[in-house]
């Protein structure tokens, strides 16, 4: 693939060649020489209109690991302030020679843009409410590496589903590797379509077999293999579809008492930035059931792996 846009461009052979290649970049971590050659001579633009801490710098880690140049580019303090357009940012990125462009942006679609107007690879960092395809990679090796496999897992997707592209690069990878996922959260953050698609409660239809629909958290806990938890992001949100931030957490919190109704091999994640005590309690967040902090050290090898095989390593 030359673009990564959607966890929808990836088939499972080459999800699951991204996988294997990331597990191979972990072994670099431990080694004594941290870099290597594949990527020198090699530029990679991080092109970020929205905040970001891990995904930034994860990706900047991955391409230095691989003896890339870098260059950060961040809308704030750039000429974006002047009005500069997206598409002359990107020329003008371009012409400065970037092999690949890691593009977050406000905007549904974005990256879908820019691939048509630079030459080289775009990577999709995140764009606005639509899709996160990195983080649901790293999320997919995080959960082969702790529970080894992908294939017949049932991940349960919590909260504000609505607003989550974590959960729509989730829902479309997943899918593809054979996992079941079920999305848990109030009827007001769950989109419309998804929760008509699957019949609420119920086993979705042939369009989208993996997948259904569940607002009761409680009910599905018992029967899961990962339970993803996502950030509430009020700031998306008309303030007149939230409950209270105590109700919340009373029906989609998950505490220490719904981490004890969890199978014993079940694990929790989180793409971050948590809410602490509103959709996760601190005693869940740091239990040793969590793989938050494992999550973000695998984005790294996920990245550089993705980076690796983008940009054909050695071999252009
Ligand atoms: N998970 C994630 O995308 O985090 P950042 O917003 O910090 O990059």
């Amino acid at each position: 693939i030359r673009h990564l846009l959607s966890g929808g461009d990836l088939d499972a052979g080459t999800a699951t060649e991204i996988l294997d290649t990331a597990a191979e970049m972990a072994t670099v971590a431990g080694r004594e020489v941290k870099k290597l050659p594949a990527l020198r001579g090699r530029t990679v633009v991080n092109l970020f209109y929205e905040d970001s801490t891990r995904t930034r710098i994860s990706f900047e880690a991955a391409a230095k690991r691989l003896s890339a140049d870098v260059i950060n580019f961040s809308a704030k303090g750039s000429s974006v302030t002047k009005g500069e357009s997206l598409k002359d940012t990107a020329l003008t990125l371009q012409a400065m020679g970037a092999d690949a462009v890691v593009v977050r942006h406000p905007a549904s679609g974005a990256p879908h843009r820019l691939a048509n107007w630079v030459d080289g690879s775009v990577v999709n960092a995140g764009d606005g409410t639509h899709e996160h395809p990195t983080q649901a990679l790293l999320d997919a090796y995080t959960m082969r590496a702790r529970l080894g496999r992908l294939a017949g897992l049932h991940v349960a997707i919590v909260g504000d589903v609505l607003h989550s592209r974590v959960a729509r690069s989730n829902v479309l990878l997943l899918s593809t590797l054979g996992a079941k996922v079920t999305l848990v959260g109030p009827p007001t953050l769950i989109p419309v379509d998804w929760a008509a698609r699957a019949g609420v409660g119920s086993v979705a239809t042939d369009a989208d077999p993996g997948t259904d629909v569940c607002y009761d958290l409680d009910a599905v806990l018992p029967g899961v293999d990962v339970v993803m938890m996502l950030r509430v992001q009020r700031e998306r949100m008309n303030d007149s579809y939230f409950p209270s931030a105590r109700e919340y957490a009373r029906r989609y919190g998950l505490d220490g008492p719904r981490l004890r109704r969890l199978p014993e091999h079940a694990i929790v994640m989180h793409p971050g930035p948590m809410n602490r005590g509103m959709e996760i309690t601190p005693e869940v967040a740091d239990s040793p059931r969590s793989t938050i902090v494992e999550q973000v050290a695998n984005g790294v090898s996920v990245r550089m792996a993705v980076l690796y095989l983008l940009l054909g390593g050695n071999n252009r």
